[in-house]
């Protein structure tokens, strides 16, 4: 099982969005035996919560329905996940400082370094306080990314 954990700062828009488009696509692929995905925030100012109604109402006109609660990523995770996949640079920062070794320390990348069309360092940028077509891009932007995720992690294991 190859393990995969999304991670942004609330666990409420980005990583849940990026955490429901990877699993409508391994579902896509017939691979949902092969690849577990998860879900977490750096910070924990909405532990417990439902996913934001924005990005929620979203996944619904899609057909990529977010699910899950917020939850706080902890070090224990590191032997949890094979990817671990931050959304931005303050939290991929921040995920470095949490690992435990260097070991841990690599498992961190930016989500968006797997999109082949994205800039070196291209971030998911924050939606929260932002207009409602943030959220619509949200979803964009981890699309392309979880395409280039997924084929590279199909690759790298070999199915
Ligand atoms: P997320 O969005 O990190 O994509 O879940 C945010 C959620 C909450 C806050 C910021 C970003 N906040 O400042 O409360």
């Amino acid at each position: 099982m190859v393990r995969i954990s999304f991670v942004c700062l609330g666990n409420i828009c980005r990583s849940p969005t990026a955490e429901a488009v990877m699993r409508h696509l391994v579902g896509q692929a017939g691979l949902q035996e092969r690849i577990s995905i998860d879900s977490a925030g750096t910070g924990r100012g909405h532990v417990g919560q439902t996913r934001d109604r924005r990005s929620s109402l979203v996944g619904e006109r899609r057909g990529i329905p977010l699910s899950g609660r917020a939850r706080q990523f902890v070090a224990e995770d590191f032997d949890r996940f094979d990817y671990i996949l931050a959304m931005d640079r303050q939290n991929e920062e921040t995920l470095s400082e949490l690992a435990p070794d260097e070991r841990a320390r690599n498992k961190v990348r930016l989500l968006r370094s797997f999109d082949p069309e994205s800039p070196a360092g291209a971030e998911v940028p924050d939606p929260y306080y932002g207009g409602p077509r943030g959220f619509d891009e949200v979803f964009d932007i981890c699309e392309a990314a979880c395409r280039g995720l997924l084929a590279e992690v199909r690759r790298r294991e070999g199915f």
